[in-house]
Protein backbone atom coordinates (compact mmCIF):
# COMPACT_ATOMS: atom_id res chain seq x y z
CA UNK A 1 0.00 0.00 0.00
CA UNK A 2 0.96 3.52 -0.73
CA UNK A 3 1.99 5.43 2.06
CA UNK A 4 -0.66 8.54 3.16
CA UNK A 5 -0.37 11.75 1.75
CA UNK A 6 -0.26 13.21 5.42
CA UNK A 7 0.51 11.19 8.43
CA UNK A 8 0.39 13.45 12.08
CA UNK A 9 2.24 11.22 14.45
CA UNK A 10 1.66 12.10 18.31
CA UNK A 11 1.29 15.88 18.28
CA UNK A 12 0.64 18.16 20.35
CA UNK A 13 0.89 22.12 20.38
CA UNK A 14 0.93 24.12 23.46
CA UNK A 15 0.40 27.73 23.05
CA UNK A 16 2.48 30.37 25.09
CA UNK A 17 0.87 31.48 28.36
CA UNK A 18 0.41 35.21 28.71
CA UNK A 19 3.50 36.37 29.64
CA UNK A 20 4.25 37.81 32.91
CA UNK A 21 1.16 36.20 34.41
CA UNK A 22 1.13 32.60 36.42
CA UNK A 23 4.99 32.07 34.84
CA UNK A 24 5.43 29.46 36.87
CA UNK A 25 2.34 27.36 35.70
CA UNK A 26 3.16 25.24 32.63
CA UNK A 27 0.30 26.09 29.81
CA UNK A 28 -1.66 22.90 29.02
CA UNK A 29 -1.53 21.85 25.80
CA UNK A 30 -3.81 22.67 23.31
CA UNK A 31 -3.40 19.37 21.63
CA UNK A 32 -2.02 15.94 22.33
CA UNK A 33 -1.07 12.63 21.49
CA UNK A 34 -3.32 13.44 17.99
CA UNK A 35 -2.40 10.30 15.53
CA UNK A 36 -4.03 10.43 12.47
CA UNK A 37 -3.66 10.01 8.37
CA UNK A 38 -5.08 11.17 5.25
CA UNK A 39 -5.08 9.12 2.18
CA UNK A 40 -4.52 10.26 -1.46
CA UNK A 41 -8.51 11.44 -2.57
CA UNK A 42 -10.00 11.24 0.73
CA UNK A 43 -12.12 13.43 3.00
CA UNK A 44 -11.40 13.18 6.97
CA UNK A 45 -13.85 14.74 8.96
CA UNK A 46 -13.02 16.03 12.13
CA UNK A 47 -15.47 16.79 14.88
CA UNK A 48 -15.30 18.13 18.37
CA UNK A 49 -16.67 20.23 20.57
CA UNK A 50 -15.49 23.77 20.65
CA UNK A 51 -12.16 24.83 21.96
CA UNK A 52 -11.47 21.38 21.95
CA UNK A 53 -8.11 21.55 19.31
CA UNK A 54 -9.81 21.23 16.02
CA UNK A 55 -8.43 24.01 14.31
CA UNK A 56 -4.96 23.46 16.26
CA UNK A 57 -4.92 20.56 14.52
CA UNK A 58 -4.97 22.62 10.98
CA UNK A 59 -3.42 25.09 11.39
CA UNK A 60 -0.45 22.81 12.94
CA UNK A 61 -0.77 21.36 9.01
CA UNK A 62 -0.64 24.35 7.43
CA UNK A 63 2.01 25.20 9.93
CA UNK A 64 0.89 28.57 11.04
CA UNK A 65 1.16 26.46 14.33
CA UNK A 66 4.62 25.61 16.35
CA UNK A 67 4.76 22.06 17.18
CA UNK A 68 5.75 21.07 20.26
CA UNK A 69 6.01 17.53 20.30
CA UNK A 70 5.49 14.43 17.61
CA UNK A 71 4.94 15.06 14.02
CA UNK A 72 3.63 15.90 10.49
CA UNK A 73 4.73 13.85 7.76
CA UNK A 74 3.40 15.13 4.42
CA UNK A 75 4.00 12.00 1.14
CA UNK A 76 6.66 10.44 4.35
CA UNK A 77 8.48 14.07 4.24
CA UNK A 78 9.22 15.42 8.20
CA UNK A 79 8.24 19.03 7.94
CA UNK A 80 10.10 19.48 11.39
CA UNK A 81 12.80 19.07 9.00
CA UNK A 82 11.98 22.37 7.12
CA UNK A 83 12.91 25.03 9.89
CA UNK A 84 10.47 27.96 10.36
CA UNK A 85 10.45 28.99 6.37
CA UNK A 86 7.64 27.00 4.62
CA UNK A 87 9.17 25.68 1.23
CA UNK A 88 6.90 27.31 -1.63
CA UNK A 89 5.77 23.78 -2.92
CA UNK A 90 4.34 22.88 0.08
CA UNK A 91 2.27 26.21 0.08
CA UNK A 92 0.78 25.45 -3.19
CA UNK A 93 -0.10 21.88 -1.93
CA UNK A 94 -1.75 22.44 0.85
CA UNK A 95 -4.42 25.20 0.97
CA UNK A 96 -6.78 26.31 3.25
CA UNK A 97 -10.58 27.45 3.29
CA UNK A 98 -12.28 28.81 6.24
CA UNK A 99 -15.34 29.73 7.57
CA UNK A 100 -15.48 33.47 6.89
CA UNK A 101 -14.51 34.45 2.99
CA UNK A 102 -15.37 38.07 3.21
CA UNK A 103 -11.84 37.75 5.89
CA UNK A 104 -9.69 36.83 3.24
CA UNK A 105 -11.17 38.54 0.37
CA UNK A 106 -9.66 41.79 0.10
CA UNK A 107 -12.63 44.22 -0.04
CA UNK A 108 -10.40 46.56 -2.68
CA UNK A 109 -9.81 44.32 -5.47
CA UNK A 110 -11.89 42.50 -7.90
CA UNK A 111 -12.12 38.64 -6.15
CA UNK A 112 -10.36 37.30 -9.35
CA UNK A 113 -7.43 39.95 -8.21
CA UNK A 114 -6.79 37.51 -5.20
CA UNK A 115 -6.90 34.10 -7.50
CA UNK A 116 -4.29 35.71 -10.33
CA UNK A 117 -2.24 36.54 -7.35
CA UNK A 118 -2.38 33.38 -5.75
CA UNK A 119 -0.94 31.99 -9.31
CA UNK A 120 1.24 34.31 -9.48
CA UNK A 121 2.98 34.09 -6.07
CA UNK A 122 3.94 30.35 -7.12
CA UNK A 123 5.39 31.41 -10.34
CA UNK A 124 3.04 31.99 -12.90
CA UNK A 125 3.88 34.91 -14.90
CA UNK A 126 2.80 34.54 -18.67
CA UNK A 127 -0.15 36.58 -18.53
CA UNK A 128 -2.58 34.41 -20.81
CA UNK A 129 -1.91 31.33 -18.72
CA UNK A 130 -2.82 33.13 -15.65
CA UNK A 131 -5.95 34.89 -17.16
CA UNK A 132 -6.76 31.12 -18.84
CA UNK A 133 -6.06 28.99 -15.44
CA UNK A 134 -8.37 31.95 -13.24
CA UNK A 135 -11.11 31.65 -16.07
CA UNK A 136 -11.02 27.92 -15.62
CA UNK A 137 -10.75 27.97 -11.58
CA UNK A 138 -14.32 30.33 -11.56
CA UNK A 139 -15.38 27.99 -13.74
CA UNK A 140 -15.07 25.02 -11.65
CA UNK A 141 -16.82 26.70 -8.84
CA UNK A 142 -19.86 27.61 -10.48
CA UNK A 143 -18.97 31.25 -11.03
CA UNK A 144 -18.86 32.94 -14.55
CA UNK A 145 -16.99 35.97 -16.15
CA UNK A 146 -19.77 38.48 -14.28
CA UNK A 147 -18.49 37.25 -10.95
CA UNK A 148 -14.70 37.47 -11.23
CA UNK A 149 -15.52 41.19 -12.02
CA UNK A 150 -16.90 42.17 -8.82
CA UNK A 151 -15.79 43.23 -5.65
CA UNK A 152 -16.04 41.11 -2.78
CA UNK A 153 -19.14 42.81 -1.41
CA UNK A 154 -21.23 42.32 -4.52
CA UNK A 155 -21.28 38.90 -3.80
CA UNK A 156 -23.46 36.66 -1.56
CA UNK A 157 -21.63 34.43 1.06
CA UNK A 158 -22.02 31.55 -0.77
CA UNK A 159 -20.23 32.87 -3.58
CA UNK A 160 -17.54 34.80 -1.61
CA UNK A 161 -16.79 31.25 -0.29
CA UNK A 162 -16.58 29.98 -3.74
CA UNK A 163 -14.11 32.61 -4.55
CA UNK A 164 -12.54 31.38 -1.83
CA UNK A 165 -12.58 27.60 -3.11
CA UNK A 166 -11.33 28.79 -6.83
CA UNK A 167 -8.28 30.35 -5.13
CA UNK A 168 -7.51 26.96 -3.40
CA UNK A 169 -7.99 24.96 -6.48
CA UNK A 170 -6.31 27.08 -8.95
CA UNK A 171 -2.92 25.84 -7.70
CA UNK A 172 -3.72 22.53 -7.65
CA UNK A 173 -3.39 21.65 -4.54
CA UNK A 174 -3.52 17.55 -3.13
CA UNK A 175 -4.94 18.63 0.30
CA UNK A 176 -7.11 21.23 1.69
CA UNK A 177 -7.83 22.27 5.32
CA UNK A 178 -11.66 23.20 5.09
CA UNK A 179 -11.92 24.51 8.88
CA UNK A 180 -15.98 25.19 9.37
CA UNK A 181 -15.99 26.15 5.53
CA UNK A 182 -19.25 26.29 5.48
CA UNK A 183 -20.10 26.80 8.65
CA UNK A 184 -21.64 30.38 8.07
CA UNK A 185 -23.43 29.44 5.21
CA UNK A 186 -27.96 28.43 5.51
CA UNK A 187 -28.18 24.72 4.80
CA UNK A 188 -29.32 25.27 1.39
CA UNK A 189 -26.00 27.08 0.62
CA UNK A 190 -24.43 24.97 2.73
CA UNK A 191 -25.25 21.58 0.45
CA UNK A 192 -24.27 23.27 -2.55
CA UNK A 193 -20.74 24.01 -1.46
CA UNK A 194 -20.58 20.17 0.08
CA UNK A 195 -21.18 18.85 -3.22
CA UNK A 196 -19.05 21.00 -5.35
CA UNK A 197 -16.50 20.14 -2.91
CA UNK A 198 -17.35 16.19 -3.78
CA UNK A 199 -17.42 17.13 -7.46
CA UNK A 200 -14.12 18.63 -7.23
CA UNK A 201 -12.49 15.84 -5.00
CA UNK A 202 -13.89 13.61 -8.10
CA UNK A 203 -12.13 16.09 -10.41
CA UNK A 204 -9.29 16.12 -8.87
CA UNK A 205 -8.41 13.40 -6.29
CA UNK A 206 -7.48 16.68 -3.69
CA UNK A 207 -7.82 15.05 0.19
CA UNK A 208 -9.86 17.11 2.26
CA UNK A 209 -9.44 17.63 6.30
CA UNK A 210 -12.91 18.76 7.02
CA UNK A 211 -13.14 20.22 10.50
CA UNK A 212 -16.46 21.02 11.62
CA UNK A 213 -19.07 21.02 14.67
CA UNK A 214 -21.97 20.15 12.39
CA UNK A 215 -22.10 16.32 12.68
CA UNK A 216 -24.13 16.36 9.97
CA UNK A 217 -22.14 17.63 7.63
CA UNK A 218 -19.36 16.28 7.85
CA UNK A 219 -21.30 12.47 7.80
CA UNK A 220 -22.15 13.65 4.31
CA UNK A 221 -18.80 14.22 2.91
CA UNK A 222 -16.39 11.86 5.27
CA UNK A 223 -14.69 9.15 4.46
CA UNK A 224 -13.58 9.16 7.77
CA UNK A 225 -14.28 11.14 11.12
CA UNK A 226 -12.18 11.62 13.96
CA UNK A 227 -14.04 13.13 17.18
CA UNK A 228 -11.95 15.28 19.26
CA UNK A 229 -12.48 15.89 22.81
CA UNK A 230 -9.76 18.47 25.33
CA UNK A 231 -7.50 18.55 22.65
CA UNK A 232 -6.92 14.65 21.90
CA UNK A 233 -9.12 11.99 19.52
CA UNK A 234 -10.85 9.95 21.38
CA UNK A 235 -12.31 7.72 18.29
CA UNK A 236 -11.23 7.95 14.98
CA UNK A 237 -13.57 5.54 12.49
CA UNK A 238 -15.66 4.89 9.01
CA UNK A 239 -18.18 7.43 8.84
CA UNK A 240 -21.10 5.55 8.90
CA UNK A 241 -19.02 2.95 11.72
CA UNK A 242 -19.29 6.27 13.47
CA UNK A 243 -22.46 7.19 13.47
CA UNK A 244 -23.80 4.07 13.29
CA UNK A 245 -21.84 2.25 16.61
CA UNK A 246 -20.09 4.52 18.31
CA UNK A 247 -17.43 3.21 20.41
CA UNK A 248 -16.52 6.10 22.69
CA UNK A 249 -19.06 7.08 25.72
CA UNK A 250 -18.13 10.85 24.64
CA UNK A 251 -18.95 10.15 20.92
CA UNK A 252 -22.33 8.80 21.51
CA UNK A 253 -23.06 11.56 23.68
CA UNK A 254 -22.43 14.03 20.89
CA UNK A 255 -24.37 12.13 18.87
CA UNK A 256 -27.43 12.06 21.14
CA UNK A 257 -26.69 16.02 21.56
CA UNK A 258 -27.46 16.11 18.23
CA UNK A 259 -31.29 18.04 17.36
CA UNK A 260 -33.81 15.21 18.25
CA UNK A 261 -35.85 15.78 15.15
CA UNK A 262 -33.04 13.96 13.24
CA UNK A 263 -31.08 12.44 15.86
CA UNK A 264 -28.62 11.19 13.12
CA UNK A 265 -28.57 13.72 10.79
CA UNK A 266 -31.03 12.31 7.73
CA UNK A 267 -32.99 14.94 7.49
CA UNK A 268 -30.58 17.53 7.20
CA UNK A 269 -28.17 15.07 4.81
CA UNK A 270 -31.44 15.19 2.78
CA UNK A 271 -31.74 18.47 2.20
CA UNK A 272 -28.28 19.13 1.36
CA UNK A 273 -29.03 16.63 -1.37
CA UNK A 274 -31.96 18.10 -2.40
CA UNK A 275 -30.44 21.66 -2.32
CA UNK A 276 -27.50 20.43 -4.12
CA UNK A 277 -27.30 21.34 -7.75
CA UNK A 278 -29.28 24.44 -7.67
CA UNK A 279 -27.37 27.27 -9.23
CA UNK A 280 -24.87 29.73 -7.43
CA UNK A 281 -26.25 31.47 -4.95
N1 LIG B 1 -3.58 31.72 19.72
C1 LIG B 1 -3.92 31.08 20.83
N2 LIG B 1 -3.31 31.33 22.00
C2 LIG B 1 -3.62 30.67 23.13
N3 LIG B 1 -4.54 29.70 23.19
C3 LIG B 1 -5.19 29.39 22.07
C4 LIG B 1 -4.92 30.06 20.82
N4 LIG B 1 -5.72 29.54 19.87
C5 LIG B 1 -6.47 28.59 20.48
N5 LIG B 1 -6.15 28.49 21.78
C6 LIG B 1 -6.73 27.54 22.76
O1 LIG B 1 -6.50 26.24 22.25
C7 LIG B 1 -7.63 25.40 22.48
C8 LIG B 1 -8.12 24.82 21.18
O2 LIG B 1 -8.61 25.86 20.35
P1 LIG B 1 -9.09 25.62 18.86
O3 LIG B 1 -9.27 26.95 18.24
O4 LIG B 1 -8.16 24.68 18.21
O5 LIG B 1 -10.50 24.91 19.10
P2 LIG B 1 -11.63 24.49 18.06
O6 LIG B 1 -11.94 23.07 18.29
O7 LIG B 1 -11.23 24.91 16.69
O8 LIG B 1 -12.88 25.36 18.56
P3 LIG B 1 -14.09 26.04 17.72
O9 LIG B 1 -15.06 24.94 17.40
O10 LIG B 1 -14.68 27.04 18.68
O11 LIG B 1 -13.50 26.68 16.49
C9 LIG B 1 -8.66 26.28 23.19
O12 LIG B 1 -8.56 26.04 24.57
C10 LIG B 1 -8.22 27.67 22.87
O13 LIG B 1 -8.58 28.56 23.89
MG1 LIG C 1 -12.03 26.26 15.30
Amino acid sequence: MNAPLLEVDDLAVTYDGPIGLFRSRRPEPAIEHMTFDVAAGETLGIVGESGSGKSTTGRAILRLETVTHGAIRFEGQDLSTWGPRTPLSYRRRVQAVFQDPSVSLNPRHLVSHGVQQALRRHGVTDRAEVADRTRRAFELVGLTADHMNRFPNELSGGQQQRVAIARAIVLEPSLIVCDEAVSALDLSTQGQIINLLEDLQSETGVSYLFIAHDLSVVRHIADRVGVMRAGRLVELAETEALYEDPQDPYTRSLLAATPASHPSGRDERRAIRLAGRAEAT
